[in-house]
């Protein structure tokens, strides 16, 4: 148990004393070259780059820009994304795992470029970038991706010490990466799209699209979005098209906690290869130690999740005053790699970047470069490592079946499990399953005493949702929707609310 105090509510450092400007949703049909839907790092680096080409762009978002995983990240610029390049160079062999790391040496390059072009404030730092075990048995892992550097000329080898005292007998370093205040470097982006006269609208989400030559998004109220060409980046593709990426996509909830750093910080950017996995980096006087990945609806609690990094940075860091906490949400793919280019083969306009793990800021940029390249100049060099529509089958159809097997699983587990509550049960600030007219529900009683009651089917493919204590909503252990607790969809895949159950909620 922790002696740490944290914020009641979850709210992530980036946004705060941030002017982040508003935009309209959309309220009539029009036309435009290119439409981005999804208003995080990925779209926002297309528009900007798309409007620099004299590409009219229009940008949509479900909700606020720039408030997704964008506005929930740790923010490190690193071309090293865990212990990577052995495994791709093993699966997909010594070229691929070159492009892998150009792609993303190249987005950490741009980054810094772009800052420097257009003089941006936003706290970029170079830090070197860290991997370590304190465990004999992951060493071997480590020994393998030191050669895998080795090959691909990456700038890094194996160290026994690092900057930061941290419990490891060896780390794998990658010199000269970066970090930075993600919403600081992207709003000035925003204001260039502005500028160059495209478009945005927020609080507007896409439901659907009519394909043929000039492709429509369909939103919510009905409006249409016509152009030349589509971009979907806003997790799961929010258009399927027969690609069924719900079936080779997963995703993962992670937490992070920041804390008040009396010491100087010497330096560096830090993952753990052992589990639990901690990320650590700094940040003005703030500490930011990030952990505890679950898949979405596996948490058990999810606030222990929190306490459980909060022990970290007591016992190891020796820090305790937490000024914010917050969590985030990952997609990742079967083999690792994201998945950028055309949805499907047969449709050439229509294109998704998604599945970036846990490195968005790399490999959102990266996928940002290559889609405007594919758009403007109708290829890329890389295209054939991203495209989604690749089949690699290993380590893909294993995972495959796993992913599916445990989708299945969830399914049925959720509607045989009956650890249901009667309402009067549920206490304040408390969610739980409850059975309303014979009917597995989900219900949330808030500080009045109102009870809030939604269906708790996931409304993507019938899943039951699970309660989430820490940021107080329902999450679906199927694919990763999450909703709030009146229903209304925070995460995709599903694009429809769980339906509202009026039961007379002030008498239960
Ligand atoms: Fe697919 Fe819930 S997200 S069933």
């Amino acid at each position: 148990m922790t002696n740490c105090k944290w914020p009641q509510v979850p709210e992530p450092y980036w946004q705060n004393d941030l002017e982040i400007p508003h935009f309209q949703s959309l309220q009539t049909d029009i036309s435009t070259d290119v439409t981005i839907v999804g208003g995080g790092i990925t779209g926002i680096t297309a528009g900007y780059l798309l409007s620099l080409n004299g590409v009219k762009v229009t940008i949509i978002d479900a909700g606020r820009i720039l408030s997704g995983t964008t506005g929930h990240t740790t923010a490190k610029i690193t071309a090293q994304h865990g212990l990577i390049y052995d495994e791709i160079i093993q699966h997909f062999g010594v070229e691929q795992a070159l492009m892998y790391y150009q792609s993303n040496d190249a987005a950490r390059a741009f980054i810094k470029n772009t800052i420097q072009t257009l003089n941006i404030n936003c706290n970029l730092e170079e830090h070197n970038a860290y991997i370590y075990t304190n465990t004999k048995s992951e060493l071997k892992k480590l020994e393998k991706e030191a050669k895998a550097y080795e090959k691909l000329n990456i700038t890094g080898k194996l160290v026994e010490t690092t900057p930061l005292p941290l419990p490891m007998i060896k780390a794998i370093l990658m010199e000269g990466q970066a970090q930075f205040h993600p919403l600081k470097y992207l709003l000035p982006l925003v204001q260039s799209i502005i500028d160059k006269g495209g478009n945005i609208f927020e609080h507007t989400t896409a439901v659907d699209v009519e394909t043929g030559v000039s492709p429509k998004v369909i939103t919510r109220n009905g409006r249409k979005i016509t152009s030349k060409q589509i971009i979907s980046c806003s997790h799961y593709p929010f258009y399927d098209a027969g690609g069924y990426y719900f079936t080779r996509m997963y995703a993962e909830r992670s937490y992070v906690v920041a804390f008040k750093n009396k010491q100087p910080y010497p330096g560096g950017m830090y993952l753990s290869l052992d589990t639990p996995k901690r990320s650590v980096r700094s940040m003005n006087n703030l500490l930011l130690l990030g952990g505890e990945s679950h898949k979405t609806g596996h948490g058990v609690n999810t606030m222990r999740h929190y306490e459980a990094l909060a022990t970290f940075g007591e016992n190891i860091l020796g820090v305790t005053d937490i000024e914010y906490r917050w969590s985030t949400q990952d997609l990742y793919t079967l083999d690792k790699v994201p998945y950028i280019g055309t949805i499907t083969s047969n449709n050439k306009n229509i294109f998704i970047a998604t599945g970036y793990r846990k490195w968005g800021m790399t490999n959102g940029t990266a996928a940002a470069m290559i889609l405007c390249d594919l758009i403007t100049k109708g290829g890329h060099p890389y295209e054939a490592l991203f495209t989604p529509s690749r089949f690699k089958g290993d380590p893909s159809i294993k995972t495959f079946v796993q992913h599916n097997t445990d989708v299945t699983l969830q399914f049925i587990k959720g509607k045989i499990d009956i650890k249901n509550k009667h309402p009067k049960e549920v206490k304040k600030g408390e969610g739980a399953h409850v059975t309303i007219n014979g009917k597995k529900c989900g219900a949330y009683r808030d500080d009045s005493g109102h009870l809030h009651i939604v269906d708790s089917s996931c409304t993507h493919l019938g899943c039951e949702v699970e309660w989430n204590e820490g940021e107080k909503s329902w999450d679906c252990p199927c694919h990763g929707s999450r909703f709030s607790i009146n229903g209304n969809v925070i995460e995709g895949p599903a694009d429809q609310p769980l339906k509202k159950v009026n039961e007379n909620s002030t008498t239960l």
